[in-house]
């Protein structure tokens, strides 16, 4: 039925159901929610390649979800009609902030499983999320169209690990469209409808929020009592501030304006709002003559990694301030300080939920914004204390106080999960070790898989951790964390010196154990980025005062200059335009030509 001839009055609470799919990291999340729209008619003229619920460029890109979004459907069964809501979620461990505000709004979840992969660290992560908010969970087994499922040996985890009989496990094929309507069939029946009242005051929480560059802010909320209309004013809790609604509706599976929506009720609402930071997740949305107690609120998202961004070109500074302000309006999870740094000029210090997050944000100013960005290396936020009793939280390197006023430095802590078959156990550990971390835990999942748990500093993880577990494990191994609280650590701040001048925007902090080993591959790898120039580079790092590695590279010779060009004129100008466009790729520092790599790939291990 046309959306526009369906009363949402006529669709009580006990009709609705609001659910989640939650799951590890590409078990078919996106997949299976386009199936659910397509089964129910909601999503109808679309090309079925190209998925509707991953929207932003880098989740096309990458086929990763970013961003959770919301649909609502409706679905038939036994002469009555329901109104599902769903609301997916983002599957990687940065987002899991995500997953859970999502899930408030929810009272069910379908728990997706790959049936070749089996349950994945991020797979116990969310099934956890979910079991302590109290929601029903449908357990699914996913993708069993392909030849390497295994449908038997995972139901057998869903049974050891979560207690799931194997007659409630539904096998599907999101790919294939099998299992779909059992599905929809599970979501009504197993599923309780929301607790909500038509009768009492209205009172909403609102669960997300994005900015539409011609609209202002959309708010999703989940109506728990009384209803909502076009026209009507609202106040939200935190805001403390009065709001008409422009615009009110289902997201079917696009903004689509109703008119109302009634207790029990999943949709968006257009204020007016200028900016996400005005609607705060978790916040209460109610009418001002009829206050209501708010809603608990969520806890916020904690930025964990930090990192500089710089324009390379330092009068491209204004054109990135712009461009950082737009992208923030859709997300207020970055945090945002501007910085001068003696090296790079003016730029700003950015805190992300973690190194994805932290690379969508890069991706996005580069493409959607065309801008050519310095992004130092990241950091994490450390604890200073000083001689004099004083406790800093700092997390960029070049803040350190002197060494000699520290009396001890404090690290953050994970709690990290790991998933990874048993013939790379020796490796993985290995890799754990080499980190600092420390066993907490290991048990077998089953015959084949083990699970553990380490303590890890996240200083250690927030570098190239997570590519190296999986190269070590050719993908196998997989990860989850929560954090753990702060550790003191043997911690020093190493400074690099390119010809004698020390680069701020390029000190770390390393323990001290691993110092000498990460100065000289540091040096080493900045002399192989570093290409031969004019004049001598030389390259150093240092603790302190004490050069702990050097390298150098000699310049390059004028004969060998003038035999490049060959003596040809064309080819001398057509090489010194190719230069004049490869210029935004390198940024002067002091004498130095330094490509703007050098200033991030530097934590990696070789
Ligand atoms: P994230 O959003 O990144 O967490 O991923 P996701 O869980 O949404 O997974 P997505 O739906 O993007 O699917 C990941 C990959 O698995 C895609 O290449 C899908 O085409 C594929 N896929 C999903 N469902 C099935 C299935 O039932 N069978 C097969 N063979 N492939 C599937």
């Amino acid at each position: 039925m046309d959306i526009k001839k369906r009363d949402l009055s006529q669709i009580p609470p006990e009709n609705i159901r609001n659910f989640s799919i939650i799951a590890h990291i590409d078990h078919g999340k996106s997949t299976l929610a386009d199936r659910l729209l397509e089964y129910t008619g909601t999503l109808q003229s679309r090309t079925k390649s190209e998925q509707f619920l991953d929207k932003l460029q880098v989740e096309k890109e990458r086929g990763i979800t970013v961003k959770a979004n919301t649909a609502s459907m409706f679905y038939e069964k036994d002469g009555k009609t329901y109104l599902l809501n769903l609301i997916d979620t983002p599957g990687h461990v940065d987002f899991s902030y995500e997953v859970s505000r999502s899930l408030y709004a929810c009272q069910g979840a379908l728990l997706l499983v790959d049936a070749a992969q089996g349950v994945q660290a991020q797979t116990m992560a969310n099934f956890y999320l979910a079991f302590e908010q109290d929601l029903t969970i449908v357990p699914i087994i996913n993708k069993i169209d392909m030849v390497t499922a295994n449908p038997d040996r995972v139901k057998q985890q869903l049974e050891n690990l979560f207690d799931f009989k194997p007659k409630e496990v539904i096998l599907a094929s999101a790919k294939a469209g099998i299992g779909i309507k059992e599905i929809l069939d599970a979501i009504v029946d197993r599923m309780p409808a929301p607790v909500a009242n038509p009768h009492e005051p209205f009172k909403a929480l609102l669960f997300d929020s994005w900015y539409d560059e011609y609209r202002g802010v959309v708010c999703l909320i989940a109506i728990k009592d009384g209803m909502l209309k076009k026209g009507d004013a609202v106040a939200l809790a935190q805001a403390k501030r009065k709001y008409e609604i422009l615009e009110i509706g289902l997201m079917y599976p696009d903004e689509t304006p109703t008119g109302t929506l009634h207790a029990g009720q999943v949709g968006y609402i257009i204020t007016g709002m200028k900016t996400v930071k005005e609607a705060q997740i978790g916040d209460t949305v109610f009418n001002p003559n009829s206050p209501v107690k708010a809603f608990p609120g969520f806890k916020r998202a904690k930025p964990m990694v930090f990192a500089g961004i710089y324009p390379v070109d330092t009068t491209e500074f204004p054109l990135l301030a712009d461009a950082v302000e737009k992208l923030i309006l859709n997300d207020a999870s970055v945090t945002i300080e501007k910085k001068t740094s003696a090296a790079l000029g003016l730029g700003f210090r950015c805190g992300f939920l973690g190194l994805l997050h932290m690379d969508v944000f890069k991706e996005r100013l580069e493409q959607e914004y065309d801008m050519s960005i310095i992004v130092t290396a990241p950091s994490v936020r450390f604890k200073v204390i000083l001689n004099n009793g004083k406790e800093l939280e700092i997390e960029n390197p070049s803040d350190f106080p002197e060494r000699q006023n520290i009396s001890e430095i404090q690290e953050p802590i994970i709690n990290a999960t790991i998933i990874v078959p048993k013939k790379y156990l020796g490796s993985i550990i290995a890799l754990c070790e080499e980190k600092r971390g420390v066993q907490v835990e290991m048990n077998y999942l089953d015959e084949d898989r083990v699970v553990l748990k380490y303590k890890l500093p996240l200083n250690e993880v927030a570098t190239d951790f997570y590519d190296q577990l999986k190269s070590l494990s050719s993908g196998f191994a997989s990860f989850d964390y929560e954090e753990g609280g702060y550790a003191p650590a043997d911690l020093v701040k190493m400074d690099i010196l390119l010809n004698g001048t020390q680069v701020d925007a390029l000190s770390i902090i390393v323990h001290s154990d691993f110092a000498y080993r990460i100065g000289r591959s540091l040096t080493e790898r900045l002399r192989k980025l570093i290409q031969r120039q004019l004049i001598e580079v030389v390259i150093q790092a240092a603790i302190g005062s004490k050069i702990i590695a050097r390298e150098r590279l000699a310049p390059l010779r004028k004969d060998v200059i003038a035999k490049c060009y060959g003596g040809d004129i064309t080819r001398k100008r057509k090489l010194l335009e190719k230069q004049k466009k490869g210029k935004k790729k390198m940024k002067q520092i002091g004498s130095v030509e330094m490509p703007k790599e050098a200033f991030y790939t530097i934590m990696k291990n070789d």
